[in-house]
C-alpha cells in the first residue's frame, strides 16, 4: 500500500479508500493521487458531504449509493474514433492480420460509455470482419456501462464524431450506423449484437477471456506504477500467442515491469504485440 497521506485532506481520502476497499473490495488505493482527489472532492460535494470524510459512512452503511460511488471516482470521458490515427492504424495494420484468424476475439477494457467499442465494431464491419468477431467491452462504472449498452447517443455528438471517423479512414457516412429520431442517435443492432457488456475491475478480477486484441485507451493513466503493471500483466496473460495491445496515446508499456512481454508494432501510437 502506498505511504499514508498526512495532511487532512490526505486522511480523509485514505479513510474513504480504506472503507470502500474493506467494505466492498473497490481498492482505488493505487490510482493517481491528485485525480482522485478531486473527483473525491466532486462526489462529496454532489452528496452534500461537508468533508470527505462525511463519504466514509455512506460507503459503510448504505450499499444503494455503492454504483454512484463508483461513477464519481471513475472519468467515463470519451469519444467515438478518439484520436483518428490510432483507428486508421487498427483500420490498416491490426485488422488485416487479425483476418486471418477464423475467429476474433476482443476485450475493450474501460469503455466507458461505449463510444470507442461502437468505433472498433464499426471498423470490423467495414472490414467484413464483424460476423465472426465478438467483442466484451467491460467497465467498473455500471452507470456508464448502462448507457453504452443502450448505444443512445446525441444527434449532435455523431456529426461531431463524424469528422474522426472520416480521418480514421471511414468511406460512407457515420450516421448510416444509426437510426436517427427525436434529436437522438442509435446504434444499429447489427453492430451491437456482436457485442458483450460486462461488469469487470482491473484492479482485483482476473482474465477476462482470451482474446486477438486487447484495448485500454486512456484508463492506465489514472493508475499508479504499480498498478499499471499488473493490468499490463492481466492484458499478457489474456492474449493469445502474437496479440495485439492498444493503449491511449498518452500511456506506454516501455517503462513497465510489464515492458519485454510486449513487442512494438507502432509505438507512436501505442500499439503492441504479445511476444510469443
Ligand atoms: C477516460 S475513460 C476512457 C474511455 C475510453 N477507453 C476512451 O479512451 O475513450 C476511463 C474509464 O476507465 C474506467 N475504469 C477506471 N478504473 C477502472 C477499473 N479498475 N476497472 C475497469 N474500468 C475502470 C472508468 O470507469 C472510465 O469509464
Amino acid at each position: 500500500m502506498p505511504a499514508r497521506a498526512s495532511s487532512i485532506h490526505g486522511i480523509e481520502m485514505d479513510l474513504v479508500l480504506e472503507a470502500l476497499a474493506r467494505r466492498h473490495g473497490y481498492d482505488f488505493r493505487h490510482y493517481a493521487r491528485a485525480s482522485l482527489k478531486r473527483r473525491m472532492t466532486g462526489l462529496a460535494q454532489k452528496l452534500g458531504c461537508a468533508h470527505i470524510a462525511e463519504l466514509v459512512p455512506r460507503v459503510l452503511h448504505d450499499d444503494a449509493l455503492l454504483p454512484e460511488i463508483l461513477a464519481g471516482l471513475s472519468v467515463p470521458v470519451t469519444e467515438m474514433f478518439r484520436d483518428p490515427p490510432v483507428f486508421k492504424a487498427i483500420r490498416d495494420t491490426l485488422l488485416p492480420m487479425l483476418a486471418t484468424h477464423p475467429r476474433i476475439n476482443i476485450w475493450q477494457a474501460g469503455c466507458a460509455t461505449g463510444e470507442e467499442v461502437y468505433s472498433l465494431a464499426i471498423l470490423l464491419k467495414e472490414a467484413d470482419l464483424l460476423h465472426k468477431t465478438q467483442i466484451y467491452a467491460t467497465d467498473i462504472n455500471d452507470i456508464a456501462l448502462a448507457k453504452a449498452e443502450d448505444g443512445i447517443f446525441p444527434a449532435k455528438a455523431i456529426e461531431k464524431y463524424s469528422d474522426n471517423y472520416l480521418k480514421a479512414g471511414g468511406q460512407g457516412a457515420l450516421a448510416s450506423y444509426f437510426s436517427m429520431g427525436y434529436g437522438f442517435a442509435k446504434i444499429d443492432a447489427a453492430i451491437k449484437e456482436h457485442i458483450s457488456f460486462a461488469h469487470h475491475n482491473l484492479v482485483a478480477d482476473g482474465v477476462f477471456c482470451e482474446v486477438g486484441l486487447v484495448v485500454c485507451r486512456n484508463v492506465l493513466i489514472y493508475f499508479d506504477r504499480v498498478l499499471q503493471d499488473r493490468v499490463l500483466g492481466l492484458f499478457s496473460d489474456s492474449l493469445s500467442r502474437g496479440g495485439f495491445l492498444c493503449l491511449g496515446t498518452k500511456e506506454n508499456v516501455t517503462f513497465s515491469a510489464a515492458a519485454p512481454l510486449f513487442a512494438a508494432v507502432d509505438p507512436a501510437l501505442r500499439l503492441y504485440k504479445k511476444r510469443g
